[in-house]
């Protein structure tokens, strides 16, 4: 993410898109993602940080459900 994101903005996009955004967490993930608002806060955080963002490798990813 280049620009900065207000966090309501961005939680209003996730509300946006919770319909189609939901199924398919439940279908790759076996649930719904569930976080408090410190945990969105650090995603937030995350998403605005390039050089955490390349620290970040798939052996960071949980098991796959299946
Ligand atoms: C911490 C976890 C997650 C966060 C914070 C998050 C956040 C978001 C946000 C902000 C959008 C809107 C993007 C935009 O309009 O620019 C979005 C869209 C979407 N997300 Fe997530 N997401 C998460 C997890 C997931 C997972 C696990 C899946 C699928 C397994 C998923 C599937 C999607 C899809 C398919 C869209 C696009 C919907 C559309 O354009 O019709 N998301 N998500």
């Amino acid at each position: 993410m280049n620009d900065y994101m207000n966090p309501f903005d961005l939680a209003a996009k996730m509300w946006k898109m919770a319909t189609v955004m939901i199924p398919m967490q439940e279908d790759e993930l076996g649930a719904q993602v569930e976080f408090t608002g410190d945990e969105l806060a650090d995603i937030i955080a995350f998403l605005h940080d390039d050089k955490q963002q390349h620290k970040f490798t798939k052996d960071l990813l949980p098991p796959s459900k299946d």
